[in-house]
This record gives structure tokens, C-alpha cells and sequence, in this order.
């Protein structure tokens, strides 16, 4: 599966012939500034939670693509609002679409959205197409409920390392061993001064915990 990274926590995953783009955050994301957002055309776009660096781009991006967003009800009912087409979710459910199937799961955060609007509960998601799975985190503090995902085989985790507002590289060590998977794409840190990283200490970290870490520049692909 081709993943290419845009910044913060944007990810664009390619599955099951379709393009899915995460949590989309590039125009005011100060690293991102050569990324061109009128180039991105995702046939669906996953959204974690409210926050401004995960729906930044969320409006735009869906008008210039006509993707389907894919999220918990609250920010569905918001877009449904503004008459964007979201297919709502919640916690703990799945649902199979053309690309394959998406489950729900559970992220300790929270989530208004940038107009002061309830965005619900934070949330992550498995991904399971192309007979891999994949597991986006979104932002979200180490939890126990990882641990229902140990059974899942993970191929990959997609987890926040930038500390303040999520977990930190350490916490993120602890969540690959709750999923049971050691193939990590660390993203959520850089952007803001509060979530810098020292990258080459990070690296060392979880390559002493026997750990696979990518940490893709903003542009670059990478097979997942
Ligand atoms: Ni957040
Ligand atoms: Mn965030």
C-alpha cells in the first residue's frame, strides 16, 4: 500500500483502489508549505476528531474531490450541515465499502470543532483492505483499549508521537506493544513549537524496543 505523508497527521493511504486521506491539515501547517492542496483528489477522507489540525483542509479538499467523509456522527450531522456527504460512524462499529472494511475505535482526546461545534467522541480506525491491516490512531493518550487490537495482527500503526496534546514516543513504545504490531508511522509532531521532537532520539528509542519507526518526510511515499 502506497502512504504518502502530508504533515502533522495527514496521511493519504492508497486501498483497495481508492485513495484515503486522514485527517487532513496542510495550508496552515507551517511544514507544509510546499505541498500543493489543490493537487490532493482522495475518493475519501477520514477524520479522527474536531480539531483544527485534522479538519483544516477538511472542507476544501472534499469540495475540489467530491470524497466521502468518513467519520463519527456528531462531525457527520456538522458536514451534513454545510451539505457535505459523510457516512457516520461510532465507536466500535465497522462498515465495508468498496475500498474494504473500516472499524471505529476508541481515542482518549477531545474533539470541538474549530466553529466552537460538539464534534463527538475522538476516535480512531482500523483499516483492513488489500489483506492488510492498518491502524490510525488519531490523537490519543496510551490506553488500555489498545489492547483489544492485540489479536488483530496489525500490519502497521499510525501513531501520534509528539507529545503535550497526545502520547509521547515513550507512551507510543507502550501502544505497539498493546496493539502487538512493530511497524510504526509516527506522525503528530514538528508542527507547533509544544510538539517538537529531537527525531534522532525518538528513532533510537524505538529502535531499541525492537521497533520498525517511519518517519516520512512531508511529500514523501512510503509502502505500508
Ligand atoms: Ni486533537
Ligand atoms: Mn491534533
Amino acid at each position: 500500500m502506497k502512504a504518502t505523508y502530508y504533515g502533522q497527521s495527514c496521511i493519504e493511504i492508497e486501498a483497495g483502489g481508492k485513495k484515503l486521506l486522514f485527517d487532513p491539515f496542510i495550508t496552515h501547517n507551517p511544514l507544509a508549505k510546499d505541498i500543493d492542496v489543490t493537487s490532493i483528489k482522495p475518493d475519501y477522507i477520514l477524520v479522527s476528531h474536531g480539531h483544527g489540525d485534522h479538519v483544516g483542509d477538511l472542507i476544501n479538499i472534499q469540495k475540489q474531490s467530491g470524497a466521502k467523509v468518513i467519520c463519527i456522527a456528531e462531525i457527520a450531522n456538522w458536514l451534513g450541515g454545510q451539505n457535505i456527504e459523510a457516512h457516520g460512524m461510532n465507536i466500535g462499529g465497522g462498515f465495508n465499502f468498496d475500498f474494504g472494511r473500516v472499524k471505529m475505535v476508541n481515542a482518549i482526546h477531545s474533539s470541538a470543532l474549530p466553529d466552537g461545534s460538539n464534534g463527538g467522541n475522538p476516535a480512531g480506525f482500523v483499516i483492513y483492505a488489500d489483506g492488510k491491516k492498518i491502524y490510525f490512531a488519531g490523537d490519543t493518550a496510551l490506553t488500555y483499549d489498545m489492547k483489544l487490537l492485540a489479536d488483530e495482527n496489525l500490519d502497521w500503526a499510525i501513531l501520534p508521537i509528539g507529545d503535550n496534546y497526545t502520547m509521547g514516543a515513550d507512551d507510543a513504545i507502550k501502544a505497539c506493544d498493546f496493539v502487538n504490531c512493530k511497524n510504526v508511522v509516527g506522525v503528530h509532531y514538528d508542527s507547533f513549537p509544544a510538539i517538537k521532537i529531537d527525531k534522532d532520539e525518538v528513532r533510537e528509542k524505538f529502535v531499541k524496543a525492537g521497533l520498525n519507526l517511519k518517519l516520512p518526510a512531508i511529500g514523501e511515499s512510503i509502502n505500508l
